[in-house]
Parts: C-alpha cells; structure tokens; sequence
C-alpha cells in the first residue's frame, strides 16, 4: 500500500479556523498561518495551536487546506479507499430507490468529491467505462489504489483519467489525459433510463455529459406539450425528454455544433421526431424569437455557470436575468419553464430573487411548480454551499 506524504503541521488563521468549525472544509491560503512546504496530508492548528483535524494541503494552490476529518488520526491511504468504499455503497443504495431513476441508468456519477470525503475527485459512470478526474495534489499519489478498487468492484471495460483539467495547473498538476485501466473506446452509450446517448469520454463536456440534470430532465418532461424550447441544449437532454413525453416539436439551441449533431443522432437513435437544431448564442436566439412573436409551452434554460469566480457575480445576475426575462416573454399561458443555474456562486435564494426580478419586468405572474437541485448521486454537503451548485426551478404561467 502507497505511504501516504505527512507534512508537518498548518496552522490556520482565526478566520479559517472559524470556516472549518462552521462545516466548511476549505481554507483559502489567505486565511493559513503556516503553510507546508509540500502537497500532502497534514494535521491543522488554530492560531493558538488546538487541533481542527486533518486535511489535504497545499503550499501554492488558493485553497491550502481541505480537511479530511476532524480528530486527529493521520489520514493513511486505508482512509481514503473507505471513503471511495463508501461513496460505491451508497451509490448501489441509490439505485435500488426506484426514485432516483438510476437502476436502469448507465450514467450517474459514482464519487462527488469533497460531498463524498474525497476533496476535488470525481468518478463518473458513462456505460461502460469510468472516467476520473482529479484536482487535488494529495490525492494524486493514490490514483492507482482508487483505479484498483473502482476495477475489482465495478468491472468496467476500461477507465479513462480526464486529467486534463485547468484547475489541476493551481495544484500543480499535469494536465493530461491517461487510460488509468483496460480500454476506453471513443464512444460510448450512455442510458438514462428511458433515452440512451452517445457519450464521448475523451471530448465532451464535464466528464462527458451533464449527469446532474438527468432527474430534472424528467421532471420538466411531465409538463410536455404542443411546442418546446430547449436554450443552452447540449445533446438535448431537456428537449428529447419533452419530445418523447408528448410535446410536437422542440428546437436545440446551442453554441456547440458538436453537441447539436449528437442531439439530432440521439433523437433518430431513440424513435423520437427531428429536433429543430439552431446553433446559436442563446442570448441572440431569444432576442430573435421574441422578435418573430414565437411562443412556446415548455422551455428549459440551462445555461452553463455565468459566474465561474464570485467576482463575476454582479455580471452574471444581470445575465440570468436577461435569459430568464426573454424566456417568460415567450412562454405561452399555461406554459412551464425549467430554469437552471449551476454557478456554485448562486445561492438559491439570490437565484428566486433574479427570477422574480425577471418575472416583474416581464410583466409575468408565475408560480413555482418546485425548486430541485442535482441528482442525489451528486449529494449536496451541508455547510459547502459548492456542493449546491445546480438549482432547478419548474415556473409555470397560469
Ligand atoms: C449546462 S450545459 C447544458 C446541459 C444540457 N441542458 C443538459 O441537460 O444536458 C450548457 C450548454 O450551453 C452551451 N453554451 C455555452 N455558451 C453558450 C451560448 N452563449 N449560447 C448558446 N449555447 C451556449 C454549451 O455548449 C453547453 O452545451
């Protein structure tokens, strides 16, 4: 078994000793004391030097510390593949809960990171493979144990190590992608439970696909009639499940025209009618559709986060609200829009307040029909509002 690097202690200022007793796991570099001299596992000191645990820390990254537990017993690679056991078990819990949808799903993701005890480590299932992303330094060194057990439990065909992200860069990572175990062929299918996509592990976005949307895909679906739009489509996960659920035509907006050709493949793959396929910017295509007096009974608009740094906030409010108001404008009564945000930055609160902002201004009444946030193989951690980054609001106009 991989020695796991100690380093000695960090001590943290008041005010990330503060966070990590309120919940949080993260301390920015601004709020440590002391840093350690190298990425590892070390114990963590408040000012007056009382232990707050242990955690995975980093000399130059902007987050220095991300606590692992909170007693003081050295983190040793056992732990981590406990943690890795744990986050299996519940997903295989999750899949026997017909609610989930995730019994008869091939894509779901299997380790959520920080909500599942393992900072910045994610595993998702796409079919037949895995495929692993990591952005934690401390971690890196028990890639090969996480591969072993992922291997000797789910036997899949090959897992892929999307260790390409630009996050990895602060951690001093490489930026890479590596067949970590068997084979990754460039395609895969991907089921959802009802619609089956094709997923490309090596290029799509995230690790391939947006798995978080999957439940709330379904619930939008409910509402399915007479014409849908689907804003910010990807592969058209919103639009095909209102096109399989009853709804007569949709339209796919996206920037992607990778995304749109796998959208139109998927739907004929599926039986379903052609979508209408607009590669466009989405802020263009309302603009223009509210233009033409097009109007719709369904619309989901997803867009991807508008606020990546909590500096963009101010930017990104005003451009959900853009997206939100054209939206409203061109919902028919009776009408059901599926408005999402996955900006980590967003609160929900924040999120319903630009909604109804948008709601005023576009001289709509609407009701919330619901308020969700990702699918539960995506678990949420109280006390890290990053692990609530996905709301989903069901409005409609009476
Ligand atoms: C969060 S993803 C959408 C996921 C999708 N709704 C689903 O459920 O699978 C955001 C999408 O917006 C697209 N996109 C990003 N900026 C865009 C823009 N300005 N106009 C149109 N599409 C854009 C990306 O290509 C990506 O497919």
């Amino acid at each position: 078994m991989q020695r796991v690097t100690h380093e000695a202690p960090v001590t943290v200022a008041a005010r990330g000793a503060a966070r990590l007793t309120a919940g949080h796991p993260w301390v920015y570099r601004s709020d440590v004391q002391r840093l350690p001299a190298h990425p590892g596992f070390a114990p963590v000191l408040d000012p007056a030097g009382r232990p707050l645990g242990w955690a995975a820390v980093h000399p130059t990254s902007q987050i220095a510390v991300r606590l692992l537990h909170r007693h003081d017993e050295p983190v040793t690679e056992a732990l981590l593949l406990a943690r890795l056991a744990a986050a299996l078990d519940w997903r295989a819990a999750l899949a026997r809960d017909p609610e989930t949808h995730m019994g008869g799903a091939s894509g779901y993701r299997l380790v959520h990171a920080e909500a599942d005890g393992l900072p910045g480590l994610v595993v998702d299932r796409l079919g037949p493979v895995l495929v692993l992303q990591n952005g934690c330094a401390a971690l890196e060194p028990h890639l090969e144990a996480f591969v072993t057990m992922l291997a000797e439990r789910l036997a899949p065909e090959g897992v892929l190590g999307r260790l390409d992200a630009r996050v990895r860069e602060r951690e001093g990572l490489p930026r890479e992608q590596r067949v970590l175990a068997g084979s990754v062929p460039e395609e895969v299918e991907v089921s959802d439970g009802l619609l089956t996509w094709t997923a490309r592990p090596r290029e799509g976005q995230k690790t391939g696909g947006f798995l978080d949307q999957r439940l709330n895909h379904r619930r939008l679906a409910r509402f399915a009639r007479g014409a849908a739009l689907d804003v910010f489509a990807y592969q058209g996960g919103f639009g095909l499940h209102l096109l399989r659920a009853g709804a007569s035509s949709v339209e796919l907006v996206d920037s992607s025209a990778a995304a749109l050709a796998a959208a139109e493949r998927a739907a004929a793959a599926n039986g379903l009618p052609t979508p209408r396929l607009t590669r466009a910017d989405a802020f263009a295509r309302l603009r223009e559709l509210d233009r033409a007096g097009a109007r719709f009974d369904v619309i989901a608009l997803d867009p991807p986060a508008l606020a990546k740094r909590a500096r963009d906030l101010p930017r990104a409010l005003a451009g959900y609200k853009e997206l939100n108001l054209r939206a409203m404008r061109l919902l028919r009564p009776g009408g059901v829009l599926g408005s999402a945000s996955c900006s980590a930055h967003l609160q929900e609160a924040e999120f319903l307040n630009v909604l109804a902002d948008a709601a005023a201004d576009a001289g709509r009444t609407l009701h919330v029909l619901g308020r969700f946030g990702a699918a539960p193989d995506h678990p949420e951690r109280l006390g890290f509002p990053e692990s609530a980054y996905l709301k989903f609001v069901l409005l409609r106009a009476p």
